[in-house]
């Protein structure tokens, strides 16, 4: 029997209960204090008109504040926003792409909203190079390295891959990068909040990701890192009055950029979900992310064990250590059994040609894990699903 010290925290989340909770990867069991800390922004709107803004700006500092030291990056250094594809296309508008430097380098497992943001930069100037995969699983991080060079911009990758859960070797990409003075882009999605995560250590110029997941705090709660030093040398083209040094002075016609991370603000902050985000940040901080880790890869282990009971093909690392939060695995026939696991409240999701995704999370049972493939097989042999 494992001692999980973890597994009281399932207090806080009484959604869990009457489900198998596997979805985690992709939306974060809802905190019940998320409720009392949306009341509060909704009191605060009903009794207090604009004033509420008072409330409202400083909890945008301490959304990123929290969501910073999750990240390990110095404050001031975070700021929040409403999810990676606007990130991304706001970092992408920090360029500019001449003759001899034009190059975007990524790798053919990238989320695709990343893709489509870059892609479309192809208009104004940029070449896009995609690394490919030899398994569909890992990425080759000399190929990506070796594609990295004089003429490269920008190289936005996955700290954890989506699809397969595999944790790429950011410091080695960074390193290159840096060497030929281009940057990296990190997309923490997959990986904040089930691996520790040192923007500063792994040497990335910029680092983005959502709450929607593993930090279980619902959409809109984006966030951007920028590295120190680099906070003043951009003048991002997406931008808005809350960029500007005095948004309040209401100055025409351009823009005169803050000189802190204000400045890869836009528009006014979508706070409503900066409320709603506050409850994950909050657990996740207090329980320490090297705790998940660990309990992480011995409950991501488990279920690679029942996988291969199955003869299942695992579509994720076999090392934990190269493994992030989620497992992927794949049979025939596995899209129409996801469909019914959700239909039964067994939570997980199916992704084209990868299979089925599972994460188990720090709230997750042990028991849960092996329920999960109890109840894929009776989906399989025709037999129904139902709970204890
Ligand atoms: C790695 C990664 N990046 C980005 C996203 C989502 O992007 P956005 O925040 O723009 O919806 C996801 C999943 O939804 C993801 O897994």
């Amino acid at each position: 029997m494992t001692n999980d010290e973890l597994i009281r925290w399932r207090d806080e989340f009484p959604a869990l209960e009457g489900t198998v909770y596997l979805i985690s990867h992709s939306l974060g069991c809802m905190p019940q204090k998320a409720a009392a800390y949306m009341a509060e922004y909704l009191e605060a709107w009903q009794e207090k008109s604009i004033t509420a803004w008072d409330d409202w700006l400083p909890e945008v500092e301490r959304a990123a504040e929290r969501v910073g030291k999750l990240l390990s990056a110095p404050s001031g250094t975070v700021i929040m926003h409403t999810n990676v594809s606007a990130v991304q296309a706001l970092i992408a508008s920090c360029f500019e792409y001449t003759e001899q430097r034009n190059k975007i380098v990524y790798s053919e497992l990238q989320f695709p909203t990343v893709s489509y943001v870059w892609k479309a930069e192809e208009r104004r100037g940029a070449r896009v190079e995609i690394v490919k995969s030899s398994d569909g699983i890992t990425i080759d991080t000399e190929a990506l390295c070796d594609a990295i060079d004089e003429r490269t911009v920008a190289v936005p990758i996955s700290h954890a891959l989506f699809s397969s859960s595999y944790i790429q070797d950011v410091k080695a990409i960074a390193r290159k990068a840096q060497a030929v003075g281009a940057h990296v882009i990190l997309d923490c999605y997959q990986s904040l909040g089930t691996i520790p995560v040192d923007v500063v250590d792994l040497g990335v110029s910029f680092a983005c990701g959502g709450s929607v997941k593993f930090l279980c705090g619902g959409p809109g709660a984006g966030y951007l890192y920028v590295r120190k030093h680099l906070i003043p040398k951009f003048e991002p083209r997406v931008t808005g009055w809350f960029g500007h040094q005095r948004p309040f002075a209401f100055t025409m016609p351009e823009q005169r950029y803050a000189d802190s991370i204000w400045r890869y603000m836009a528009g006014t902050p979508a706070v409503a979900a900066l409320y709603q985000a506050r409850a994950g940040a909050e657990i996740l901080g207090e329980i320490g992310v090297r705790a998940i880790r660990e309990k992480n890869k011995r409950q991501t282990a488990r279920v690679v064990e029942r996988v291969d009971e199955r003869a299942f093909t695992l579509k994720s690392p076999r090392d934990p250590e190269q493994r992030a939060g989620l497992v992927a695995f794949d049979f025939v026939g596995a899209a129409d059994i996801a469909r019914e696991l959700n239909r039964h409240r067994f939570y997980c999701d199916h992704r084209p040609g990868v299979g089925i995704r599972i994460s188990p999370h720090f709230y997750t049972r042990d028991e849960e894990i092996d329920l999960f493939f109890e109840a894929i097989d009776s989906l399989r042999s025709g037999r129904g699903v139902s709970f204890a």
